[in-house]
């Protein structure tokens, strides 16, 4: 028998991308790879990439320039780009770097095996294609390895909303959501497999409207379906659009017992004149009043968010706008971007903002929120919470594991095994987690 050829694949982006890694290794273990933790060992490099922001993108040149050397000491290693940058720059990659033999969009990666094969025999192998064939269908998961206790599934990819500074309605396309059935079948075979906690997700994952009894589903009605799994303890998903948030999903963060009280609402910015500029087709009163009804329906639901700070003509004025939103809201916990130029979107044409300006935005932003979010962590200090525990912590017989409300706990317990819900009364905050003791 042959040994095994390694795969190293690296990741970077939003969790869509986490999936679609399994799901590639998952098609490549077909042609005999195993996956590996480092690239020198490996006979394949793949880098699942992401193209939300321009960093992001050179990152991906600078990872390539890396491998340069085991290229030419290894002339069979086989190096791959797959993801948004793929999607976006095509051929274009393999021109500025000749040593990239694979590119693979994200809508093509069931079609990996037959690439490898192209690439194997000494050929450039591209597809950025928008296949009418279900992916997820193509590449079935793999029989019955065991699992962590927590998953994403992907329900719904794509976007049609086209905000303007955004490159995911062009990168992952038009929206499309999976079939119900399909979805029921896969969280199945995780929580055979041992998940107990399934994110759903989708690039507007609360616009799924999938083919299911009886006509579409919406994704509240998905949940419920999902909520008479048994074993499956957690639904949890993300990331949501404000116009999506249904009357049926807020009642469901009111009642399904099984859907945590946390949820990502991404709002960008709080002044409304740049949210039209935005193309976003909410405002802030809207988006306050969606966070009052879930608030209503749960009270102790955290709130998280994104924000982007420097759009084009943003005046002082305008971000004092998004702090007052803040203020507003009391964010959870919450992520923050400068605005950055993405060719081909209508905004990257516009009267840009001063780097420091931005710099100095996103500073106050961020102090902000950091505030709220230890404020919310020490508000955990003497509740009981429910904790899904995932692995051991750094220090022996700890445990670790994610609240309901997502914050990661430490419990000293010897007799927690990874998978085990468990009633945590919190006690202490820290910088970035809680520690608590099992009740
Ligand atoms: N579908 C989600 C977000 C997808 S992208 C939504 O509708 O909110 C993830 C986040 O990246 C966005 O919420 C936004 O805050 C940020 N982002 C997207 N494009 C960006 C750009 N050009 N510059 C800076 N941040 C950006
Ligand atoms: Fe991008 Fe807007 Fe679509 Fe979110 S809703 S993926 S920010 S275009
Ligand atoms: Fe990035 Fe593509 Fe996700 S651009 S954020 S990897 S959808």
């Amino acid at each position: 028998m042959t040994a095994p050829k390694k795969l190293f694949i690296k990741t970077y982006g939003c969790q869509m991308n986490v999936y679609d890694s399994e799901r590639m290794a998952e098609a490549l273990g077909g042609q005999g790879y195993v996956q590996t933790q480092s690239p020198d060992d490996a006979d394949m490099i793949l880098l699942n990439t992401c193209h939300i922001r321009e960093k992001a993108a050179e990152k991906v040149y600078s990872e390539l320039g890396r491998y340069k050397g085991l290229k030419a000491e290894k002339p069979d290693l086989k190096i791959g780009v797959a993801g948004c940058v793929a999607q976006a720059e095509g051929a274009e990659i393999m021109r500025r770097q000749p040593m990239v033999d694979l590119v693979v969009g994200p809508q093509s990666y069931h079609r990996l095996p037959e690439l490898e094969a192209k690439a194997r025999g000494g050929a450039k192998a591209l597809d950025t294609d928008f296949p009418e064939e279900d992916k997820f269908e193509v590449l079935k998961r793999r029989p019955k390895a065991k699992r962590g206790p927590t998953a994403f599934l992907t329900v719904q990819e794509g976007c049609d909303k086209f905000c303007a500074f955004c490159v995911v309605p062009y990168t992952r396309g038009a929206e499309v959501s999976r079939p119900a059935a399909r979805i029921l079948d896969e969280a199945r075979d995780l929580v055979e497999r041992g998940v107990r906690e399934i994110t759903l997700l989708g690039q507007n994952v609360n616009a799924y409207h999938g083919a299911g009894e009886g006509g579409d589903w919406s994704l509240a009605r998905l949940i419920w379906a999902l909520g008479d799994i048994d074993g499956l303890e957690r639904i949890r998903f993300t990331t949501s659009h404000p116009n999506d948030m249904t009357d049926d999903l807020i009642e469901a963060h009111g009642s399904c017992a099984k859907l945590m009280p946390y949820l990502h609402l991404p709002v960008q910015a709080g002044s409304d004149r740049i949210l039209k500029r935005m193309n976003r087709s909410h405002t802030a009163e809207s988006y306050l009043a969606i966070i009052e009804r879930l608030r209503a329906a749960r009270p102790d639901i955290l709130i998280s968010g994104d924000f982007i700070v420097g759009f084009p003509e943003e005046t002082e004025a305008d971000f004092q706008a998004t702090l007052d939103l803040i203020e507003a809201v009391h964010y959870g916990t919450a992520y923050s971007f400068k605005y950055s130029t993405r060719p081909g979107t209508p905004a990257a044409e516009r009267d840009q903002v001063a780097e420091d300006v931005k710099d100095d935005r996103l500073q106050r932003l961020q102090a902000l929120l950091t505030r709220q979010q230890r404020a919310t962590q020490e508000a955990m200090v003497g509740r009981e919470v429910g904790v899904l525990f995932e692995k051991p912590g750094r220090l022996p017989g700890q445990m670790v594991g994610k609240s309901d409300h997502l914050h990661a706990v430490h419990v000293a317990a010897d007799d927690v095994l990874p998978g085990d819900l468990r009633r945590v009364r919190i006690v202490e905050s820290g910088p970035n987690s809680l520690s608590g003791v099992l009740v």
